[in-house]
Order: structure tokens, then sequence, then C-alpha cells
């Protein structure tokens, strides 16, 4: 607001939705993101919920919920425009999805501990002795997020013998909580201001729970409201159909699961150390994923008239089963729908005739001769399969119609590798239909508001 009785007056509050001063040369500027502010400086402060700052050419000062000055810290963003610009990409999207080896790396960047088997994550603020205390984990989140959160208690529970619970933050917030002692809530949010999610973990708060956030936007209100946490380091995500940030999450909750299984000595130092070794060889492992995508685009040109897709995927597969429907349904509004492969001979089979595309996740994992039945059922009924599977892996000639192959893997990192693939296939049945990528219709990159 512009104060009347002085034109060179600016009075900002912030409620509910993220707010912050830009600090540049000789001017200060208001926005609600810092991409908006990043022309002008990278010098940014981020208001709490409550704040009013006024703002005059000489400086701003910030005033609290009870009207007393307060000091907010300057944040200095690590990133510049050319990371805002789209460069040689037709979209954001695609952008997105071919940073990822870099991003991957980032998510990894100086938390690998190889003598030690372990992870180092100081901003997590969990001393020894609460990792100790942890009884119970209780993972919430929202769309991709919640995903990412499924992933995670597959992760989380193989490395550190903790019980997981994964919550839609929605559905959450509003659940009577319950005081259970050594709690411990993981919020994932990319924006870090999804109004679910910020509300969940203040109701986990009030329950005694101490909360840690999974989060891409450095100074959000998450980051900032949460214990501690694991910034992603993906850089910004300006697409609205989330990647990069969902495969920095798992990253991120692989980096959490090391660190936990080892604290509370579930995993020995070897344990530790092989899993270095894998996560180190993941962003390599992400670059050979992402030359399928001409394989990906052919694919989306014999699929862009499809009216439905079933994804069918087991253990963590089925989270990204689910995050494969997601992105389809997201960009090009063709109706989609993720299950445990398992769970198709209960109802979804019906489905099933020659017009219905079926993309498997079939990578060579413990429970690879299940999914191979399920896909059995599926090609008995006419359904048209796309498998993403292993490398030389040669099982699957007289059961897909396509086969895509991503490099082999631990199966914990797995999900990191198979999502890409359906990234890509949904990126350009949305191409080939001419949605708007970056801006799908009814969609916001950041859901501030209930
Ligand atoms: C994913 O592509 C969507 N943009 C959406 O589901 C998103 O994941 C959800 O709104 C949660 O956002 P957050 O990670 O910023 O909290």
């Amino acid at each position: 607001m512009i104060s009347d009785a002085d034109p060179q007056k600016i009075v900002v509050a912030r409620r509910g939705s993220p707010l912050l001063i830009g600090v540049g040369v000789g001017e200060y500027l208001v926005a609600s993101d810092a991409s908006a502010v990043l022309a002008h400086t990278r010098s940014v402060v981020y208001l709490d919920e409550g704040d009013v700052a006024v703002l005059t050419p000489e400086g701003y000062r910030v005033l609290g919920r009870d009207a007393r000055p307060q000091d907010r810290l300057v944040d200095d963003l690590d990133w510049d425009l050319d990371t805002l610009a789209l460069g040689s990409h037709a979209h954001f999207m695609l952008k997105e999805i071919c940073e990822q080896p870099e991003t991957v790396g980032h998510t990894l960047r100086g938390r690998l501990v190889g003598v030690d088997g372990t992870a180092r994550l100081n901003g997590l603020n969990l001393s020894p002795g609460h990792c100790a205390r942890i009884r119970r984990i209780v993972i919430v989140g929202c769309g991709t997020s919640w995903h990412a959160g499924l992933v995670g208690r597959c992760i989380l529970e193989e490395l550190t013998g903790i019980p997981v619970e994964v919550e839609y933050a929605s559905e959450y917030r509003y659940r009577r909580q319950l005081r259970v002692p050594g709690t411990l809530t993981v919020a994932i949010s990319q924006s870090g201001e999804t109004a679910d999610t910020l509300e969940a973990i203040r109701a986990a708060r009030a329950a005694g729970s101490m909360v840690v956030g999974l989060v891409n936007v450095v100074g959000s209100t998450i980051a900032r409201e949460a214990d501690g946490g694991i910034y992603l380091h993906a850089g910004p995500e300006i697409g609205v159909a989330s990647t990069k940030a969902f495969t920095s999450q798992i990253v991120a909750l692989l980096l959490l699961g090391l660190h936990l299984g080892r604290r509370r000595e579930q995993l020995d130092v070897e344990d530790g150390q092989r899993l270095v070794a894998a996560l180190r060889s993941l962003p390599d492992l992400v670059a050979r994923t992402l030359q399928l995508e001409p394989q990906l685009r052919e694919l989306a040109r014999q699929y862009a008239d499809a009216r439905n897709a079933l994804y069918l995927g087991r253990g963590v597969n089925f989270p990204v089963a689910l995050e494969g429907a997601l992105k389809l349904k997201e960009i090009s509004y063709i109706h989609a729908e993720g299950y445990p492969a398992a769970e198709m001979k209960h109802g979804p089979i019906a489905l099933i005739d020659e017009h219905m595309p079926v993309v498997f996740l079939a990578p060579k994992d413990q429970v690879y001769a299940k999914t191979l039945s399920n896909m059995q059922e599926v090609k008995a009924r006419g359904g048209h399969i796309i498998a993403i599977t292993t490398e030389g892996n040669g099982d699957l000639r007289h059961l897909a119609d396509h086969e895509v192959r991503v490099p082999a893997c631990p199966p914990l990192l797995s999900a990191v590798l198979t999502v890409i693939p359906l990234q890509l296939l949904a990126y350009h049945i949305a191409v080939q239909r001419g949605c708007d990528v970056d801006r799908p219709r009814n969609l916001a990159k950041s859901v501030t508001v209930e």
C-alpha cells in the first residue's frame, strides 16, 4: 500500500502468502518470489507471517506482530538470471528435466563422507541424542512431494528401522494430533510455501513433534519455521510440473536415511560406504538415462491421442507410477492413474483393452518376477505395454510393446532413474498435443492458499 500522506512510503504486510523485500542499490523492491527481483538485486529479506514493513527511499524497517521493530536477515541468493533463462530449451520443464545430472549432484555436494560411510547434514539440527530417541517418522507433503514421501518411506524404513507414516498434509492438518514421544515430522516441499504443508507442520509441532524440512527454496516459510532441514539446492524450478525437485527430494531422503541409519547403528561402515559409492555414481547414471529422450519422443508421437493411461509399479516404484500419472495429467490433460501393480486385479484390470496404454515400472529388483506376472495379466487382455526396465534385460520382448531401459543401480535408488522416462513421455505428449507445458491450465507453481 502506498501511503496517501506520503507517496514516498510503501507499507506492506505479510498474511498467508510469502512476501520479501529486495534490497537494491538506491532502491527497495517488494515481491512474493525472489525470482521477481533478481534483475535488480540478489539480496533479499524474507518477511515472517504477520510482519509489516515500511519502505522509503532511505531504507526499510520491519515491525513484528507486536508492532515492535524486528531485525530480519538479508539473504544472498545463490543463483542468477541465467538460471532463470530458457537457454536453448523450448520449455522450462524440459530444461529442468535435462538439468538433473547437475541438480542431483548439487543435492549430494559436500554431504557424502566416504571414510565413515555416512552423510553430513549440518542443517538438520538433530543431535545424536535426538536421532537415538526417534520412535516414529511422519512425512507430510502434497502432490509430487507426497509421492517423494512414499518413496521416502521405503528408503527410511530400510535404512533406519524406524516406522514411517506418509500423510497428505491437507488431511493430516485436520486430524486429531496424537502426542507420541519420539515423533519426527518430515515436511517435503519444493516451494516451502504450500499452505497445507505449512499448517501440517504447525499442527505437528503443537503436538510436540520435532520438524525437519526437505525444501528447495532457500528462506521459504517452511524452511524458516522448521527446527532444521535439508536444502535440495536444485535451483529455481519454474515449470509448474515438478521434475528436478522430485529426484532431488529422493536423493535428500537417501541422505537422511544414511545419516540416521549410521547414527542409530542400523548400518555399519561397509553398508554406509556402499551406499555412498552408489550415490556418487547417480549423476552419471541420470545423464545416461537422459539419452533415452529420442525414444520417448517417438513413443509420445504414438500415444499422444490416448484418452486414458495406467501406470503400475511395486515397492519404491509404486510412487513413481503415481508420479508418472500425475505428470501426464497435469500437463497433457489425459486422464491417468497410478496403482500398485498387484492392486490391478482388485478392480482396475476391468479398464484394460487395446486402447489402454499401460506403463509398467519393471526394473530388475526383488519384486521383478511379481511384476512380470502382472504384465502377463495385462497382455492377456490386449493392453499396450510400455515397460521401463533395466539395461541388459532381455526378458520382456514377448510381453512389452515397448521397452525403455534405464541403467542398473541398487533398488533403493532406482526411483531417481525410472521417473525420468516418465517425465520425458509426459513432456513430449503434451508438446504433441500443443499444450502450454510450463503453465498448464488450472495449476499454480506454489499453492499458498487452502
Ligand atoms: C507437481 O508437479 C505439482 N506442481 C504439485 O503437485 C506440487 O508438487 C504440490 O503443489 C506441492 O508443491 P510443493 O512441493 O512446493 O509443496
